[in-house]
């Protein structure tokens, strides 16, 4: 495993590390004993660093690496997040007080005395022009609830707001082979400001590992199955807002394409490793195996030009017209 330092944090990272979502809900049934086995297989392949959210699972997520931080204690770093308990989610419900009573809900989740890492989960867009929000995650650090803060957000236009406040250290932002927008213009701002950026959705909620069918099925608690559309979220969140046959026939030729030796999934991360903006990729794990697969992609060779062009044109035919203005 190699490790990239995350923004002015000083925390050398590892460049794949661990996406917590799918250990706490969403994605169809997960036992704990699996998922436990799963952040301990990470460990031993050298992750150190861990996304989570109050929201998955309710909880859930947040328990399971209280367990972890108990073993590992400061080895590892956990990033959560904050917002989505808001009911109805309006940009007014970012205040000091919601913010301060969710932070202490993760704390108390995480069993710590403070959070490493806060991220505001995808606020609506007007957030980022409300000064005051940044104010009261700078007041948490000043009374040490929280060591870092940062932003997940939906589109470019939304990071380039949010790292225009000095207190935001890490952006996280869905890119992929189906979503290479970020790598405009984005990244080189937030290089230049030292900004961490987390990749996440780095499988394209998995259908980059190559596995899905036109008649494959999900269970009716899987996004996969009840987000096709955004019915419950942004449609971003679900295969990357791709079209789902549109996906299955881009990886048709990216399969064609994937260096010999590795897997499809090894290929996706290590084509986002490949962009030295990027601290790390979050991918979501639920399974040893996953693990064992996902984390050993730090160590292959970089891909050359020649493939690096090809994904490129494999998204400029497929992928482009459909997201590439709307993220
Ligand atoms: N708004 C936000 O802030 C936000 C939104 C989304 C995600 N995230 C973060 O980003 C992380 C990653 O995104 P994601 O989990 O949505 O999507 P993802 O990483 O693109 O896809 C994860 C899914 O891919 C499949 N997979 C993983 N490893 C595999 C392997 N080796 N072989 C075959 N299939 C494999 C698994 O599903 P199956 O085994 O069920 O097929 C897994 O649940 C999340 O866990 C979360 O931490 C944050």
């Amino acid at each position: 495993m190699q490790y990239r330092e995350l923004g002015r944090t000083g925390w050398k990272v590892s460049e794949i590390s661990f996406g917590c979502w799918a250990i706490g809900g969403s994605w169809g049934q997960v036992e704990d004993s699996e998922s436990a086995a799963a952040l301990h297989k990470a460990i031993e392949l050298g992750v150190n660093f861990f996304d989570t959210a109050d929201v998955y699972g309710d909880g859930r997520s947040e328990r399971l690496l209280a367990k972890l931080r108990k073993e590992y204690g400061d080895k590892i770093h956990i990033a959560t997040k904050a917002g989505r308990r808001l009911s109805p989610h309006t940009p007014e419900g970012y205040n000091r007080k919601n913010l301060t009573d969710f932070v202490e809900r993760s704390i108390k989740n995480l069993d710590v005395e403070a959070v490493d890492l806060l991220q505001l989960h995808c606020p609506p867009v007007q957030v980022y022009y409300m000064p005051e929000v940044f104010g009261a995650l700078d007041e948490l650090v000043k009374a040490g609830k929280i060591r870092y803060y940062g932003v997940s957000v939906e589109k470019v236009e939304e990071a380039l707001k949010a790292i225009e406040y000095e207190g935001v250290q890490t952006v996280q932002i869905i890119f992929n082979m189906f979503r290479q927008r970020p790598a405009e213009l984005f990244f080189e701002q937030a290089k230049k400001r030292k900004v961490g950026i987390l990749a996440r959705v780095p499988l394209a909620s998995g259908m980059l590992a190559g596995k899905l069918k036109k008649d494959t099925s999900f269970a009716a608690d899987d996004h996969r199955n009840f987000n096709r559309e955004g019915q419950a979220f942004d449609k971003g969140e679900t295969f990357s807002g791709v079209d789902y046959e549109t996906g299955l026939k881009a990886v048709e030729e990216l399969k064609d394409i994937c260096p010999k030796g590795i897997s499809m999934v090894q290929f996706a991360l290590r084509w986002i490793l490949m962009n030295e903006a990027v601290t790390c990729a979050i991918p979501g794990v639920k399974r040893p195996a996953q693990a064992e697969q996902n984390f050993a992609a730090s160590d292959f060779a970089p891909l050359s030009d020649e493939v690096m062009a090809k994904v490129r044109g494999i998204y400029d035919r497929h992928i482009r017209e459909s997201v590439h203005h709307r993220w």
